[in-house]
């Protein structure tokens, strides 16, 4: 825990909000930014205590638009506080929850209950997303505008479609008056059809049932039109296909109210990962193949696939990264790959993740530090993702050359579905500020808490 005052020393400090990126100090007091200094400062001003952040960079906490906590309901997957722990480590100090919860997050009664075991519980800001209809059943409309006004961010049935368009087009009409947007997860049912992998090559070598990547790009089309059509506003969660870049590219070239953001595997991890070996294309497949932790929803798809949505992210056609959190239990997935749940647990390994499009030279680093800051408090309306005098000091530390191990193992979210364990990969959360109070500090293993 530090102090009051606080000087972070050193650092390279980029806050895209503000167009900087120079090594300099940042002051924070109770729990709010004070300054960005010009320059490091010769001396250490009077009553501070001081974090040392030389050959880090500082920049302001990650925001997820896309998280999973599981919390109420299936508590031995994840709660509100492994959850928010798992964020902190990850570098993330806002967190938007998805409403498939048990009981589903449907009304004014279960956001505010959340809320407020969230301000119990949670060590970073839990924001919550409301269903779009009752019971995510795709029915009839959730009560909107009483989970508005408790404070929900915008609306999703996360996990199933909204699959009647004209209650998807009464949810856009809705959005524009409430200010806040649908996220309909984009997925056309009556083409999946049991599909449990991206429909391909590896779905016919495993022997697996494909699902076609037109699935999600169908689904998009029809609610871009309905954006049009009623003036919504609509947020693309999980973009995974070059078909849904392009409608998303198309429509924002028309004027329709709509933002969009991709996840870190569905940027890095190919469907070759199913075969149980990091991405290798095995000449004879292994006992490693069918890794049900690559199971996710939308799938992993071809590379081609992943060229055009890092391109559609360079571009500014995706907005954000947002992790799409989705943790299960061992039991969701030792089982066959038919059988297992969807879902990647990403929060602890996003960054690295992501970095890898940093060393690869595809985007800036301080552009990369936008797409996880800056740009999902826009599209939230709010005033974080920032380090601008008066905002809160939530803050990250961050290592980006460093190389480290995954280990499932060594999580602290309270589950381990990860396909990544055993990978190494380059860039570490070295800490996490949230209002100024350390959440997360990579030393504090091996050389003491941070002072
Ligand atoms: O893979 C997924 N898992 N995709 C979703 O849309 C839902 C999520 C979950 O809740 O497990």
């Amino acid at each position: 825990m530090t102090s009051n005052r606080t000087v972070i020393r050193n650092g390279r400090v980029i806050d895209p909000a503000q167009g900087i990126d120079r090594v300099a100090d940042v002051l924070f007091s109770n729990g709010r930014i004070d300054e960005i200094t010009g320059a490091p400062l010769a001396t250490i001003p009077e009553g501070h205590s001081v974090i040392d952040a030389s050959g880090l960079v500082v920049a302001p906490g990650f925001i997820d638009l896309h998280t999973h906590l599981r919390d109420p309901g299936y508590e031995w997957k994840e709660t509100l506080e492994s959850g928010t722990r798992a964020a902190a480590r990850g570098g993330f100090t806002t967190v938007c929850a998805m409403p498939n919860t048990d009981p589903c997050q449907d009304n004014a009664a279960i956001i505010e209950d959340v809320i407020r075991r969230a301000e119990r519980d949670a060590i970073v800001r839990v924001l919550l997303i409301g269903a779009i209809t009752r019971g995510r059943h795709g029915k009839t409309l959730a009560p909107m505008g009483e989970m508005a006004d408790a404070g929900v961010i915008g609306f999703s049935d996360d996990g199933d479609p909204v699959e009647d368009s004209n209650v998807m087009r009464q949810a856009l009409g809705y959005s524009s008056s409430l200010g806040l947007p649908i996220i309909n997860h984009a997925e056309e049912r009556s083409l999946v059809r049991g599909g449990v992998m991206n429909e391909g090559h590896v779905a016919t070598r495993l022997g697996l049932p494909g699902a076609p990547a037109s699935a999600e790009a169908v689904m998009i089309a029809r609610d871009l039109e309905l954006a049009a059509l009623t003036g919504g506003k609509l947020h693309v969660p999980h973009v995974s296909t070059a078909a849904s870049v392009e409608l998303v590219r198309a429509a924002k070239a028309r004027g329709i109210d709509v933002t969009a953001e991709v996840t870190p595997h569905h940027l890095t991890l190919s469907d070759a990962w199913v075969y149980g070996m990091h991405g290798e294309v095995p000449d004879v497949i292994s006992p490693t193949a069918y890794d049900t932790n690559t199971k996710v929803n939308p799938p992993l798809r071809s590379r081609a696939d992943i060229e055009a949505v890092i391109a559609a992210l360079v571009d500014g056609t995706i907005d954000v990264i947002a992790t799409d959190h989705a943790p299960h239990a061992a039991t969701d997935k030792v089982c066959t790959f038919n059988e297992a749940a969807h879902g990647i647990n990403v929060l602890e390994t996003a960054f690295a993740q992501v970095m890898q499009l940093v060393h690869a030279g595809t985007i800036s680093l301080p552009d990369l530090i936008a797409r996880l800051t800056s740009r999902p408090a826009e599209i939230l309306g709010k005033q974080t993702g920032s380090l601008v005098k008066g905002s809160a000091a939530d803050i990250v530390l961050l290592d980006p050359g460093v190389a480290w191990t995954v280990s499932a193992q060594d999580f602290v979210s309270l589950s381990r579905n990860t396909p990544l364990d055993g990978v190494t990969l380059k860039g570490r959360v070295s800490a996490t500020l949230f209002g100024g109070r350390v959440v997360w500090d990579a030393r504090a293993t091996t050389a003491g808490v941070l002072s």
